[in-house]
């Protein structure tokens, strides 16, 4: 059965826009601006960044001198970014898009970024077209996707068993994975190079951390809002769990180091 993906699409965009993302992204900065440095982006190319959330990535790319737009989905993190970019003194574009259908010409931009962004949109095939659409020939895609083995990766997992995902939607944590990036590209990508890379989560503790992801990320704050006190009992206690199990702080506080897949591919010439 073809999943319904406009429908996905519409519930998992008020998923995102529960809470506050920015508060989970801004201790995430690094991945972004790793990413940049290994698209090596140059003063003046023209940068997409999709599902840009806040503008982690987008900011990264304008600190070296880069024409940004940062889209989302969710227009209130664009704003966000946008007042982050003012702080910063740095100009950025924002438009409100979604990935599966970037409202952008062909062969628009020198690079296109997206940092745990992109990988969620339920047609991942349609997603992948679509950065390579936008992007001139020649051009750089730059990615940064948890992998099914990460600590987020298996809080995905946990929150399918709570809140199951629609039938025939691949998991996001596929983008992970060197085999489905292959499968995705296929035929539209001259070089696909990817790495193992890191970012941790830091915080008083596992339980202080769940409170904050509960409070500000979508996706929690999502699957607590539709179970009643004995799930959510329940749920809180395998989330704790479970970042117990990654946290590798030995002072009574929190590290989770998180796995991802960083990934830089060139369009063919
Ligand atoms: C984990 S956050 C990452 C945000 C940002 N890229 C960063 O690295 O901080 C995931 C983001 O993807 C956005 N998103 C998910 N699916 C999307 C879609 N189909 N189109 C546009 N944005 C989407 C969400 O709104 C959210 O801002």
């Amino acid at each position: 059965m073809t999943p319904k993906f406009e429908e996905v699409t519409r519930v998992q965009q008020a998923m995102w826009a529960r809470g506050d993302f920015h508060r989970i992204g801004v201790s995430q900065l690094v991945v972004g601006e790793l990413l940049v440095r290994a698209l090596h982006v140059h003063a003046g190319e023209r940068v997409l960044d999709v599902a840009g959330g806040s503008g982690n990535t987008a900011l990264a790319a304008a600190r070296r001198w880069a024409e940004v737009t940062c889209t989302d989905y969710v227009p209130d993190l664009l704003e966000h970014a946008a007042v982050r970019a003012s702080a910063e003194g740095l100009p950025l574009r924002t438009e409100v898009a979604d990935a599966q259908a970037l409202p952008f010409p062909d062969g628009s931009f020198d690079v296109v970024t997206s940092t745990f962004g992109a990988m969620f949109a339920p047609d991942q095939q349609a997603t992948a077209g679509e950065l390579i659409r936008v992007l001139r020939p020649g051009g750089r895609l730059g990615m940064a996707n948890w992998t099914p083995d990460s600590w987020v990766g298996a809080q995905f997992g946990l929150q399918a068993r709570y809140l199951p995902p629609p039938a025939g939607v691949l998991p996001p944590a596929a983008w992970g994975t060197r085999e489905r990036l292959e499968q995705l590209f296929a035929g539209h990508v001259s070089k696909l190079d990817t790495s193992a890379e890191y970012t941790g989560f830091v915080h008083h503790s596992t339980s202080s951390l769940f409170e904050l992801f509960k409070d500000w990320f979508g996706p929690v704050a999502t699957v607590v809002s539709r179970m009643d006190p004995e799930q959510t009992a329940a749920y809180t206690s395998d989330w704790v769990h479970l970042a117990d199990q990654h946290n590798t702080a030995t002072d009574g506080t929190c590290e989770i180091p998180s796995p991802y897949l960083q990934v830089v591919a060139v369009k063919p010439a």
